[in-house]
């Protein structure tokens, strides 16, 4: 594992942005794992900003994002996928047909999240998947006790990330119970992962998840077993480290 520990959230948005804009410059049609949340909308801006100096090309860049609410249409504004056009897809060059999400509209959700997977593995599967952590450890909408094996398909969110979660939705509209999610091992099969987090409600769970016991309990304890993880904290994030 590599960790890097910087002053503050915007210093660990722009690393983060940085490790991205490597990979992209090295590699014009990399595949990205893209995370929602708090944690990576700075990331995103400072991506744009290189994007709009000139300095980076997403035209042959493919993305994927990491999960969605059941029932929440792309055009639903809690939708992940309004998210992402609001802080990346309709900012910079990427091409539609290289972007892909989950639809959270999908008839059939089980359906959807295999027709995902399947998408994901004929593209040769994600170059950097970048992760945010959840307070009970969550990564992506993996919740405690998921599978290690476990591919993209529906889950029930906890109470906890329901809640939590609840402040990104309109009063009285409630964050479903559901949601389609890439699994751990989808995760896992990543060629680099890069995990961000920042703030002191995320110290305690973080170094749980990567100096601790590696366990089902939380999730991204897993990601101490991956060959090419790094972490950029910031400094209260890191508090315990
Ligand atoms: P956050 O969520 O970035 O909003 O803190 C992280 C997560 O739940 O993965």
């Amino acid at each position: 594992m590599k960790l890097y520990t910087v002053d503050s959230p915007v210093a660990m948005s722009r690393k983060a942005a940085l490790l991205v804009a490597r990979l992209i410059v090295t590699k014009e049609n990399a595949v990205l794992g893209l995370p929602t949340g708090e944690t990576p909308n700075g990331m995103y801006e400072a991506l744009v900003q290189m994007h709009d100096a000139g300095l980076l090309d997403f035209s042959h860049v493919r993305t994927f994002n990491l999960d969605e609410y059941v029932g929440l249409g792309s055009n639903d504004p809690n939708s992940y996928h309004c998210y992402m056009s609001r802080y990346l897809f309709s900012k910079v060059n990427l091409s539609a047909v290289n972007i892909h999400t989950l639809n959270g509209a999908a008839t059939s959700p089980e359906q959807e999240c295999e027709r995902y997977e399947a998408q994901l593995r004929a593209q040769g599967g994600t170059d950097l998947q970048i992760l945010g952590i959840g307070s009970n450890g969550h990564i992506a909408f993996n919740e405690p006790g998921s599978n290690w094996g476990s591919i993209t398909r529906v889950v029930n969110l906890s109470g906890v990330t329901r809640q939590r979660n609840s402040v990104h939705f309109a009063k009285g509209t409630d964050v479903p119970s559901t949601a389609m999610t890439m699994g751990i091992k989808t995760i896992m099969n990543a060629r680099e992962i890069l995990l961000l987090a920042y703030g002191s409600d995320k110290a305690d769970i973080t170094y749980q998840a990567l100096n601790g016991p590696i366990t089902e309990r939380i999730p991204a304890s897993i990601l101490q077993l991956h060959p090419a993880l790094t972490v950029v904290l910031d400094a209260e994030a890191a508090r315990l480290f």
